[in-house]
């Protein structure tokens, strides 16, 4: 299965990710991922990449496809998560795809209005020992999880406005660019965790 999840920032793109790689066995790649442990493992190319995404500003192109590219490669089945998020990207994502001899079996557009997705990242922590999101109310931490558990440097009111704009400006028209290719689904990300996970299994046309 090689799949996108496309969304604006806490659709749940990466709650649904993680959720769906656990039912199938898909790779869940994320670039967010890859950015935020470059930054924490304080390498050179996280030197670079820290004050786009502290600012949640968008990582240049050339760089973002270059973190992304080995990862595609070495996973035969995965799940990608918040990339392609320009046109410039989807069009990098093709060619790569293309060397590799395979094709995209689905694009999946998670939906919920601004003021939803506002509430969600204002109250989103990640636990620093797992990884795993939760959100203070709809999904509180489990005992077994030690935690701490942190908030993302981009869940500043500023930062998730900024981001907000650039998704409407610059991710949004992907829906376009593979509803074209005959390529894309849409799920209304507004519903429990669980009935969203529950819609695009159905979606995908994976058994429950
Ligand atoms: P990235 O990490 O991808 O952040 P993002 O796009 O801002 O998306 P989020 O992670 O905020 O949202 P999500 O949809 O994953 O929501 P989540 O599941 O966490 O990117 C970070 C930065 O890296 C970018 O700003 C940029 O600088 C750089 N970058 C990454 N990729 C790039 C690219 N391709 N090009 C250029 N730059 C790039 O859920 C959010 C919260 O809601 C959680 O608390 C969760 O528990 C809760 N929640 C989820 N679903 C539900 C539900 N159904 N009901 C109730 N609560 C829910
Ligand atoms: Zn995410």
């Amino acid at each position: 299965m090689r799949i996108i999840l496309l969304g604006p920032q806490g659709a749940g793109k990466g709650t649904q990710a993680a959720r769906l790689s656990e039912r199938t066995g898909a790779r869940h790649i994320s670039t967010g991922d890859l950015v935020r442990a470059e930054i924490k493992a304080g390498t050179e190319l996280g030197r670079k990449v820290q004050e786009y995404n502290d600012r949640g500003e968008l990582v240049p192109d050339e760089i973002i496809v270059e973190m992304a590219k080995p990862h595609l490669r070495e996973a035969g089945s995965w799940i990608l998560d918040g990339f392609p998020r320009t046109e410039a990207q989807a069009r990098a994502l093709d060619e790569a795809l293309e060397e590799l001899g395979v094709g995209l079996d689905r694009v999946v557009a998670l939906e919920a209005p601004d003021e939803v997705l506002v509430r969600r990242l204002s109250g989103r922590r990640q636990s620093e020992a797992t990884g795993r999101i939760y959100h203070l109310e709809h999904d509180p931490p489990p005992p077994d999880d030690p935690g701490p558990f942190v908030q993302r440097k981009d869940d500043t009111e500023e930062a998730i406005r900024r981001r907000l704009r650039l998704y409407h400006e610059q991710t949004e028209p992907l829906k376009g660019y593979y509803a074209e290719r005959g390529l894309l689904a849409t799920v209304d990300a507004t519903r429990s965790i669980e009935e969203v996970t529950e819609e695009l299994l159905r979606v995908l046309g994976v058994g429950a």
